[in-house]
């Protein structure tokens, strides 16, 4: 293997010892981050998320609510626990985990949630703040993504990024985010996604290539340029029970000149950004002037 492999498990670790840290300092001023966590229904996977979050907040000293919803809640009920959290003084982030059940709108879910207390970053005023380059909470996976370039020593600016899958949750707000003239950002990128003709073509120019298309296979070694950074950003459960990204790993390894695997890659990242977001959104509280964005 030649990649360097990008050990996410152990950047989240360093990232969540200085929200630690500075929790700490908040505490001693009086301020208690308070995060909400709002799982709808008995999706195990969820359950699994939800908890690991719980774990997480435990850790570094930020108060944590679990609220578990019926899956067959419907919507105006859920919309009215949120509005009761944005209200709630011991609460500075919220996030409901997705997928939903089906009776639920997710842009009216989101719609609810205070762009105040919006640690996901996906409610249309956060994601519009986003898009016109204002401060605003990034989601956790993309922004993720970059912290663990950047604390890898990965520069972005000028480069090739190729990011493949538009999802709401990554693809498509990664490439608003890197496309941003700011630190860490302004690259060249291009999003390929389901009606990308050939992807190959498109991937083999990636400096930085990162993949979250959903689906087993979709990176092999020879749509890979040599030396490139490649971040896997999916999780898929083979019918062996095996957790799996989108790229073949030992493969693209032989190739690239960094990787992230899966697991341990970008998912503990995720959970990392989202301890940052609701930190921030607690320091807002001392100086609420300030914007959302990180310094
Ligand atoms: N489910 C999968 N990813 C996410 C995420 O980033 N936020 C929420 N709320 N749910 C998710």
């Amino acid at each position: 293997m030649t990649a360097s492999i990008i050990d996410g498990k152990a950047i989240a670790a360093e990232v969540r010892r200085e929200v630690a840290s500075r929790v700490e300092g908040l505490r001693a001023r009086g301020v208690v981050p308070g995060l909400a966590a709002v799982l709808v229904g008995d999706d195990p996977a969820s359950k699994i998320y939800v908890d690991g979050k719980e774990r997480d907040c435990r850790e570094v000293g930020i108060h944590s609510e679990r609220l578990n919803l019926p899956g067959d809640i419907p919507e105006a009920d859920l919309l009215a626990e949120v509005r009761r959290l944005n209200d709630d003084p011991a609460i500075d982030g919220i996030l409901v985990q997705l997928p939903v059940p089906p009776q639920i709108d997710v842009l009216a879910l989101h719609e609810a949630i205070s762009p105040d207390k919006d640690v996901d970053g996906l409610s249309p005023v956060s994601v519009g703040r986003m898009v016109r380059g204002e401060p605003s909470f990034l989601p956790c996976t993309p922004l993720g993504v970059v912290e663990m370039l950047v604390r890898s020593g990965i520069e972005i600016e000028h480069r090739e990024v190729v990011i493949v899958g538009r999802g709401n949750l990554v693809g498509m707000p990664l490439a608003i985010m890197l496309s941003q003239k700011a630190p860490n950002a302004n690259a060249t990128v291009t999003l390929c996604h389901t009606g990308t003709r050939d992807l190959g073509e498109h991937t083999r120019r990636a400096e930085i290539l990162v993949v979250a298309a959903g689906r087993p296979g979709t990176v092999t070694a020879d749509m890979v340029r040599p030396g490139a950074a490649v971040v896997d950003v999916a999780v898929n459960r083979l019918d062996s029970g095996k957790l799996v990204g989108d790229v073949d790993f030992e493969g693209v390894a032989e190739v690239a000149g960094a990787i992230t695997p899966v697991p341990g890659g970008v998912g503990p990242m995720t959970r990392a950004m989202l301890l940052v977001n609701t930190l921030k959104a607690a320091e807002r509280r001392l100086a609420p002037a300030t914007s959302a964005t990180p310094a």
